[in-house]
């Protein structure tokens, strides 16, 4: 009936389609029954109240009826919630860090991404976790959500059956940046996925510092078109004259190599004026950072 791009996604949609039905059944029937006695025992009609006898077998009725009916409604959820917490064996495995901000894939053989991507027609089964507060994975279009909590492991799975690109939401409150903790998740026929996953990264120089920028989650935060994101936008930065803040006191300094280079191995040195100090502290080799810089240079 709704648009099913997974084996997830059919089953939350019965079990919702179910309660929903049930629900509307009973509006309509307790509506329609209030509306009939309105008229049918009006005051007009019966100036004087009767007494009213119990009716065992009409009490025994709304007993017995609503109880199965919450009954089903159980089974359905847990026959399904059952399906979807348990991963079968045989599920692809892929590590999902969540941090502020960003969304960060690793993949068993050692490939790292900012968006998940998935053979079609094959489960894959996330195993998830947070670096700092607690973040939560939603892919709507699956209708799979779970916590990810920092030292502890979270799992979801799915079998995606329909090749396209969907999103990724954040759906625990984060911080600043939590509207802005989005990514996706790209479904791709086996072979289109097997060429990328087995693709060595030998990305040139200038593609490198942008690929890191995405892997280090930098863009969680940052933009690169010159729009505003919870931290500034590196478009035009390289180079620009930035107010910043040095232990609270108001300075313009020169954005050149030292400043970026200090800017991401010590955030909170010098924050930029008007932005929060929020900044995370990343593990950055100093090949990371050239590259980095130079990318920085061309987004003029
Ligand atoms: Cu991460 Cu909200």
């Amino acid at each position: 009936m709704f648009w099913e791009p997974s084996n997830t996604s059919g089953k939350v949609d019965s079990a919702f389609l179910f309660i929903v039905s049930i629900c509307i059944a009973l509006l309509v029937m307790v509506t329609f029954a209030m509306i009939l006695f309105l008229f049918k025992y009006n005051k007009k009609k019966h100036p004087r109240g009767e007494e009213v006898k119990e009716s065992t077998a009409l009490e025994i009725v709304w007993t017995v009826v609503p109880t199965i009916l919450v009954l089903l409604m159980f089974y359905y959820g847990w026959v399904d919630f059952r399906y979807i917490r348990n991963p079968p064996a045989n599920a692809m495995k892929v590590d999902v860090i969540a941090r502020e901000w960003s969304w960060h894939f690793k993949y068993d053989n050692g490939k790292e991404a900012g968006v998940l991507r998935v053979p079609i027609n094959k489960p894959v089964e996330l195993i998830m976790t947070s670096e700092d507060v607690i973040h939560s994975l939603f892919i709507p279009a699956f209708r799979i959500k779970e916590d990810c909590v920092p030292g502890m492991k979270t799992h979801l799975w799915f079998n995606a059956d329909e090749a396209g690109t969907y999103d990724i939401f954040c759906t625990e409150y984060c911080g600043v940046g939590h509207s802005h903790m989005l990514s996706k998740v790209i479904v791709m026929p086996v072979s289109d996925f097997e060429s990328w996953y087995q693709a060595k990264e030998a990305a040139p120089p200038v593609g490198g510092g942008q690929q890191l920028l995405e892997t280090k989650g930098c863009l969680g935060c940052h933009t690169t078109d010159g729009s505003p994101k919870v931290g500034p936008t590196f478009k035009g930065l390289y180079g620009s004259k930035v107010t910043v803040l040095t232990n609270g006191k108001e300075r313009i300094i020169l954005a050149d190599d030292a400043y970026i280079k200090q800017s991401i191995l010590h955030p909170d040195a010098d924050i930029v004026k008007g932005f929060p100090a929020v900044m995370p502290i990343l593990p950055v080799t100093d090949k990371e950072l050239q590259e980095i810089i130079a990318y920085m240079k061309t987004l003029k």
